[in-house]
């Protein structure tokens, strides 16, 4: 399993220091969709809990559901040594080091014993181009839970040359004049969208999360070209 994707250090989408700033711009309702994750979670976990973040760069998803509770311990995993720096210094400034480890690596790096409650994948798996190879991805997180622990999958979805996401791209062009995204980041994100991003229908989303071992699959975000899942480890 290669499970190659956009190197976030040498080739980033966005640089790692505009990630969250970039993201508030260019994802709709991008902070939204972290307190939906925090609520899927919340809604089936208990008050303590072990969960694995997997592409944690940026430390977002980290601090949100860190922050909101007290007892949740997280690993954090991303092989991106810039975003995992922006991390640790937010993890710091929240004071929830003592919860949270950060591994750089990929997830197959990490031990394949069953010991999270829940997992989370936000914007990552579209960077991985091959089937086989995301199927693979949701595999090995699947490999790591408890059974009927949750997976929370955010990704970009949609048939790349679809008259649908043809559509979805011109209203995100219009959403993006309007939340003042600088052009030069239009165009670099579209550039990057057309390269580096590899989304797939929801069909075969949920087809490849039951192939893994997930089932009762729940679509709690959709913000125009990115949707948000929650699943269940059968
Ligand atoms: C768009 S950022 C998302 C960061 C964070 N989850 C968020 O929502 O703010 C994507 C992150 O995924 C990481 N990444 C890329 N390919 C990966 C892979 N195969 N496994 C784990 N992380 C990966 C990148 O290094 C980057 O930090």
């Amino acid at each position: 399993m290669s499970q190659k994707t956009i190197d976030f250090d040498i080739n980033p989408s966005i640089t790692a220091d505009e990630y969250e700033q970039t993201a508030r711009l260019a994802l709709p309702g991008y902070e939204l969709m972290h307190t939906f994750v925090l609520a899927c979670l919340r809604s089936c976990l208990p008050e303590t809990a072990n969960l694995l973040v997997v592409g944690a760069g940026g430390g977002m998803e980290l601090v949100h559901l860190g922050q909101s509770n007290h007892q949740w311990q997280f690993l954090g995993i991303d092989p991106s040594k810039k975003m995992l720096a922006i991390a640790q210094k937010k993890i710091a400034q929240h004071q929830l080091s003592q919860r949270i480890q950060l591994v750089q690596g990929y997830i197959q790096d990490l031990q394949n014993d069953a010991i999270y409650d829940a997992a989370t994948s936000i914007l990552v798996m579209h960077f991985i181009s091959n089937e086989d190879d995301k199927l693979a991805f949701l595999q090995e997180i699947a490999r790591r839970l408890k059974t009927s622990a949750p997976l929370i999958l955010v990704d970009v979805f949609g048939i790349k040359g679809s008259a649908e996401l043809e559509k979805i791209m011109a209203i995100l062009h219009t959403y993006w004049q309007e939340t003042g995204l600088p052009v030069d980041k239009q165009k670099q994100l579209l550039e990057n969208f057309k390269n580096a991003v590899y989304p797939l229908s929801e069909t075969k989303l949920l087809a490849l999360l039951q192939q893994a071992g997930f089932s009762s699959v729940t679509r709690f975000y959709t913000g125009l070209w990115v949707g948000g899942w929650m699943a269940f480890k059968a």
